[in-house]
């Protein structure tokens, strides 16, 4: 019996913590009529931006942003990269973002185009709902038989394993392959799990821990399921979401199959085979058979590309003909660069805004974003310093919102955990303006950087 191990939601295309300088957006914060109160969502101020960025979703949910693409523009630490998270959280649960910078795209190795398509599809969803036949149950009995190795020697092998499964409606034995047995040990199925075991592919999932098994402790990281209802051998849908890019990663080998289940049963052997133009086509046609019956649903999600002003004229063209794509994600630019040159275009001289080709800005919808002033400033660090965990005094907290007016946000907010830092060395539990001017002489801004830089015409 074949035995498939299923898609670690954790794994599948997660990038890590690149967006850990955003944990505290939650969203637009927008109300129902789609107008921003001035704090929610994580957001403080940037009223317009964030409208618009509403009316963003809105169209998407409504299926009419298909060809166009989203160019925020705006200063350095405007909350731009902000604004795309919130964009990709308020499109649902389960929605890829796909952050990456214009230069990421360069590599010996893979063709600037094909990076470009590889993270398109890595913002391309697919949810698979199938109705499978399993065994359901809390484990009552896991007893593993032991035989003679058939080869010979000393040590013995595991012939079969034995489980047996309880649901409110009664209990069955199974016995099974070795290689279920595996499976279990893989998932730490222990007596009193809540596990399924699909019947013609044996791959096992542990559900969570029976709730007749719940202790007193509050807090746990056990999740308590109650006891399945119905036969132990039944039909049961499951729903699985992975990228277009998991698909394509899954198959570049040459064993890949043709139905969904053996492309899923790839997934966790990653293995680097180049992925061609042809293994994407073949993807995309069993993936739109499974739309067609009804079994995959597309899940478009956002792909954000930083510092757009890194993108070639040939990227440029590609991008506009990707974005023509029934399939397409939301692309979102960015940039805080205002007249460049494109790169590689024929002429250097002719500058464009942001370094975007004009065909391209064309097609763009313009969200702008604006300087905080310092009441804005002040509340941002306030709730940043909230979420570190760090304690300031009112002094300290207006002149580290002063200092982000005259220079950035962002200075202000990495300034925060160093101060913290010395506070707590100086045995202090609150930061206080001492603290703050200590940082300012430890690390430069960028202003006082450049000075220091013009006015000696050497190094830092
Ligand atoms: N309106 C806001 N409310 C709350 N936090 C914000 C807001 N704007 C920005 N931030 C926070 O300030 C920091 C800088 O913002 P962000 O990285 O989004 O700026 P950016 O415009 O992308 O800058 P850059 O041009 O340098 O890429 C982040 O930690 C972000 O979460
Ligand atoms: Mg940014």
């Amino acid at each position: 019996m074949v035995q498939i191990s299923e898609v670690n939601e954790n794994q599948a295309s997660q990038r890590e913590n690149r967006t850990a300088a955003h944990t505290h957006i939650k969203g637009l914060g927008l109300n129902e009529h789609g107008v921003a109160k001035n704090i929610d969502g994580g957001f403080v101020g940037q009223k317009d931006a964030r409208e618009a960025c509403g009316i963003i979703v809105d169209l998407i949910k409504s299926k009419r942003m298909s060809g166009k693409a989203v160019l925020i523009a705006g200063p350095p630490a405007t909350g731009k990269t902000a604004l795309a998270l919130a964009v990709s959280q308020e499109l649902g649960p389960k929605v890829p973002f796909c952050p990456i910078v214009g230069s990421e795209l360069y590599s010996a190795e893979v063709k600037k185009t094909s990076a470009l398509m590889e993270n398109f599809r890595k913002a391309i969803g697919l949810r698979i709902k199938e109705t499978k036949e399993v065994y359901e149950g809390e484990v009552i009995e896991l007893t593993p038989e032991e035989a003679e190795n058939p080869l010979g020697g000393y040590g013995k092998t595991i012939s079969h394993v034995i489980v047996g499964l309880r649901t409110a409606k009664g209990t069955k034995n199974l016995r099974l392959d070795p290689s279920i047995y595996e499976s279990l040990q893989k998932e730490r199925v222990t007596v009193g799990d809540v596990i399924y075991i699909e019947s013609n592919t044996g791959a096992v999932k542990r559900v969570g821990r029976s709730d007749a098994y719940a202790t007193e402790f509050d807090l746990e990281a056990e999740e308590y399921v109650p006891l399945p209802k119905g036969e132990v051998h039944k039909k049961k849908e499951i729903v699985q979401d992975v990228t277009l890019h998991d698909l394509d990663v899954a198959n570049a080998r040459p064993q890949g199959g043709q139905d969904v289940l053996s492309m899923m049963g790839q997934l966790l052997k990653p293995k680097k085979t180049e992925i061609t133009d042809k293994l994407r086509s073949e993807v995309n046609k069993v993936v739109s058979k499974y739309i067609d019956q009804g079994v995959a649903e597309l899940i478009p999600g956002v792909l954000f590309i930083d510092e757009v002003n890194m993108l070639d004229m040939e990227i440029f063209t590609y991008l506009n003909k990707a974005l023509e794509s029934s399939i397409a994600p939301l692309v979102i630019l960015a940039s805080n660069r205002g007249l460049t040159t494109v790169k590689g275009s024929d002429d250097p001289d002719i500058k464009a805004p942001h370094g975007i080709p004009p065909d391209l800005v064309d097609r763009l919808l313009i969200v702008r974003t604006l300087p905080y002033n310092f009441d804005e400033t002040k509340i941002i660090i306030s709730k940043r310093a909230q979420l570190e965990n760090v304690l300031i005094a009112v002094d300290a907290l207006t002149k580290l919102a002063e200092k982000g007016v005259n220079t950035s946000l962002r200075y202000s907010l990495q300034l925060l955990t160093p101060a913290s830092i010395l506070s707590t060395t100086a045995g202090r539990a609150e930061i206080n303006v001492q603290d703050i001017e200590d940082c300012e002489l430890l690390f430069l801004d960028s202003t006082r950087s450049t000075k220091v830089l013009t006015e000696t015409k050497t190094f830092l």
